[in-house]
């Protein structure tokens, strides 16, 4: 540790963390923020929850949470102890011992980073910030953020990191949806701005998790690029090996379960109508952003993007195949979607190929409706304009449709009951296996 490090400030909070007396403030309470205050709640800690939208502060002030997976009784019980509040008044940024950024880290219309959130944050925290806070990001970003981006915004105010304030980047590894991994037992990767910042952001995490520490912000912010973008790539390649399985006759999941065999060198990734969510989509192309400033092409991301948001026009011409070879036209077709979501289980539709199916369907003229169980309206998005609602999953829906796409394989679904009843099922997740034996009518797409 320097010497600027060993202040006061320093000692303070380093004692606050340990006593569980340092109050924490999350900005942004979304699928990250909000599971993260729970966490933190429950290891002992004050937590204040920032937002902007002022109907989410409303809906956990009144006890009532936004996500499936986070029961409002938790709220209620958090909120009743004292230990959790949620508000919109920025002015209160001085309150908390720490600060996590939770912020969306989107793209914009020209796929480059919008980092226009956390640059909004940023000046926010700038105007109060106090000695002795600790600020960490944990929204997803490109390695050179916490530094080119957010230091110098905070230095702006005279204070000095590891002497007056401190700086971290700790990336988020939510799974939504994912019953044996959440922040408790997910190792945490912590970078800090000095060696004081890493070690306050530490013991701060530790209270959580199992800390794993990085020699610096922009190690950690890259640690999570890779990440994302390993998972990119993987499904990138299945994808395509998918669609070569399908000219040569063989079933690529069964390959795929036969390759996890084996016990060493090889980790199955399942192919599917394409990527979604706020993550895998969206990540990679930060890192090639910024890769271009060192003049350095990432072809591998930009190669498994291309081949990714190519997969619904895949499941959409398998559709038209199906039907032409039962005499029938994707103009004029019913067809279901089952499953909006961009994976099973959950209530996030953020960025999922359903949309891009059901919009290549309805411009090629079919009659499209969807069911989801955990989505029953769909809302105008930037890029598409559907108001649709979930309909029904009945026999008789199944049998009126000329074609129903899994899309997503919820939980929920009973497939026996869906290859019965419906007239042609195109199977993107492999949901079937075991009930489409000698049934033409099932296509995996
Ligand atoms: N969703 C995931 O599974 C996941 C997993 C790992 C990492 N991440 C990363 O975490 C970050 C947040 O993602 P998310 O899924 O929670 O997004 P989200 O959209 O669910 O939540 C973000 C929240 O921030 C709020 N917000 C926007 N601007 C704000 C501002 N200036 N001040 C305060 N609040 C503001 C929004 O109202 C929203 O409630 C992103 O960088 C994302 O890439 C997400």
């Amino acid at each position: 540790m320097v010497d600027q490090d060993n202040s006061e400030n320093f000692t303070k909070l380093m004692t606050r963390i340990r006593g569980r007396d340092a109050v924490i403030g999350i900005i942004g309470l979304g699928y990250v923020g909000l599971p993260l205050a729970v966490h933190f709640c429950r290891s002992g800690f004050k937590v204040i929850g920032f937002d902007v939208d002022a109907a989410k502060i409303d809906s956990l002030t009144k006890g009532c949470s936004y996500l499936k997976h986070i029961p409002d009784e938790f709220i209620l019980e958090l909120s009743a102890k004292g230990q959790f509040e949620a508000t919109c008044d920025f002015a209160r940024l001085a309150e908390p011992d720490c600060l996590l950024i939770c912020v969306p880290t989107p793209l914009d219309d020209k796929m480059e980073p919008d980092l226009s959130y956390l640059l909004q944050t940023t000046d926010q925290i700038a105007k109060t910030i106090k000695t002795g806070q600790l600020i960490v990001l944990e929204s997803t970003t490109y390695p050179g953020t916490t530094e080119e981006m957010m230091l110098p915004k905070l230095e702006s105010s005279s204070l000095k990191v590891g002497r007056d304030f401190f700086l971290a980047f700790s990336p988020e590894r939510e799974d939504p949806g994912n019953k044996n991994f959440d922040a408790s037992n997910t190792p945490k990767i912590v970078g800090g701005v000095t060696p004081g910042c890493l070690e306050v952001a530490s013991a701060l995490y530790n209270a959580i998790t199992t800390v794993v520490p990085v020699s610096s912000t922009r190690a950690a912010e890259l640690t999570k690029l890779l990440e994302n973008t390993y998972r990119s790539v993987n499904i990138a390649l299945v994808n395509e090996m998918k669609i070569l399985a399908h000219r040569m006759d063989i079933d690529l999941f069964e390959v795929i379960n036969a390759a996890a065999t084996k016990p060493f060198g090889y980790m199955p990734f399942f192919p599917g109508p394409g990527l979604g969510g706020h993550c895998i989509p969206i990540d990679p192309f930060y890192l090639a952003w910024k890769a271009r400033e060192y003049d350095f092409d990432a072809r591998f991301i930009h190669l498994a993007g291309e081949v990714n948001i190519a997969m619904p026009g895949y499941v959409v011409e398998r559709t038209a195949e199906a039907l032409a070879s039962r005499g029938k036209e994707l103009q004029g077709s019913r067809i279901l979607v089952l499953g909006i979501a961009y994976k099973k289980d959950i209530a996030d539709d953020r960025e999922s190929p359903g949309y891009a199916i059901m919009d290549m369907l309805t411009d090629r003229g079919a009659l499209v409706s969807y069911n989801d169980p955990w989505i029953p309206k769909l809302r105008p998005t930037r890029k598409y304009n559907f108001t649709h609602e979930s309909i029904e999953l009945t026999p008789e829906l199944l049998t009126a449709c000329d074609a129903v796409i899994i899309v997503t394989d919820h939980t929920a679904y009973d497939y026996g009951e869906i290859v019965s009843h419906a007239r042609l099922v195109v199977d993107t997740r492999n949901s079937t296996v075991g009930l489409r034996n000698g049934l033409d009518k099932v296509v995996l797409a």
